[in-house]
């Protein structure tokens, strides 16, 4: 399953998946039904079947991340593989879900963390079956930043550059924790590099023309970076335990905020802010 990917690095991931390991079925999700569409009916003609499937989601809302997760446990028994590579680049400021979230903070780790708790069933399901039982959380592992004890949602103190930081840091204590609770899975928060995609559509044209020379001048192509993911996921050496890679899936080193307090702290943290309050 890759949630994210109807577009750049997740589309990706999922076209090689389906070249590289050939699975029975394969889950796009997003939000842009077409684009979802689109993609799925090319998979499904590259493995000559009608089983890969897109169904939409968006993680910026908790209670439809759950709608999603029960939709999906009535269409599959258990699940391999996790791929979560959404999210955007904007400038603009805190965007309040109508559960209090930021928008892009769920994106890129609120509903993350939601999204794998509600699926966990489902990869417990293939770890007890002896399969791969995998999650990665494609963000930017080694960029880890600050956060702040009494503003852990940043609902105090917001900044874009804070909300990354804190996101990513999340992301890196989010992946230990849930290895040690989750002994048969392997979670992996890797960084892809700079990538030629259309993550930064949603900017100013003056923003987004340099960060377009940029990504066809310098960046990795898509295509190349959606390798790197489908190996990083499927290789015997990330089966279980925790991974922190870098663009090369090289392991990277442990960051001074991934300390036993810190993880009980922000996976208590994560657990109250995404469980969904009665109305
Ligand atoms: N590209 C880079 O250079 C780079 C560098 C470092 C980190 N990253 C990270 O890598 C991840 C993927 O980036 P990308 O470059 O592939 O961007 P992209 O081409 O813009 O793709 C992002 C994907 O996320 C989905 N998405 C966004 N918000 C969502 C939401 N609320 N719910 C569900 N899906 C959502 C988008 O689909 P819909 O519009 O259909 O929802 C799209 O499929 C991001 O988290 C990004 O921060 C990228």
């Amino acid at each position: 399953m890759v949630v994210g990917g109807t577009a750049g690095i997740g589309e990706y991931t999922a076209r090689k998946l389906v070249e590289r390991t050939t699975p029975s079925k394969l889950i796009v999700s997003g939000r842009n039904t077409e684009a979802g569409e689109l993609i799925t009916n090319d998979l499904n003609k590259v493995g000559n079947t009608n089983s890969h499937e897109f169904i939409q989601v968006d993680i910026s809302s908790m209670k439809k991340i759950h709608s999603y997760a029960e939709q999906l446990k009535t269409k599959i028994q258990k699940l391999n593989y996790l791929v979560i590579s959404a999210g955007y680049f904007s400038m603009n400021g805190r965007d309040e879900s109508d559960e209090g979230i930021d928008k892009k903070m769920a994106a890129h780790y609120y509903g993350r963390f939601k999204l794998i708790q509600e699926l966990m069933p489902l990869l417990e399901e293939a770890a007890n079956a002896g399969e791969d039982a995998r999650v990665m959380s494609v963000y930017s592992a080694g960029f880890e930043g600050d956060f702040y004890k009494d503003d852990l949602d940043l609902k105090k103190g917001f900044s874009l550059k804070r909300a990354a930081d804190v996101c990513i840091t999340y992301n890196s204590l989010m992946v230990e924790e849930l290895a040690e609770r989750h002994p048969k899975i392997g979670f992996i928060h890797i960084y892809p590099g700079g990538v030629n995609t259309s993550l930064g559509r949603d900017l100013p044209f003056w923003a987004r023309w340099p960060m377009q020379i940029f990504g066809t001048l310098f960046a990795t192509q898509a295509d190349d970076c959606g390798d790197v993911m489908t190996y990083a996921l499927t290789d015997d050496s990330f089966k279980t335990g925790w991974h922190l890679l870098n663009s090369k899936a090289e392991r990277i080193a442990k960051p001074k905020y991934n300390t036993p307090e810190n993880r009980e702290l922000i996976y208590n943290h994560s657990v109250e802010l995404t469980t969904i309050k009665a109305q």
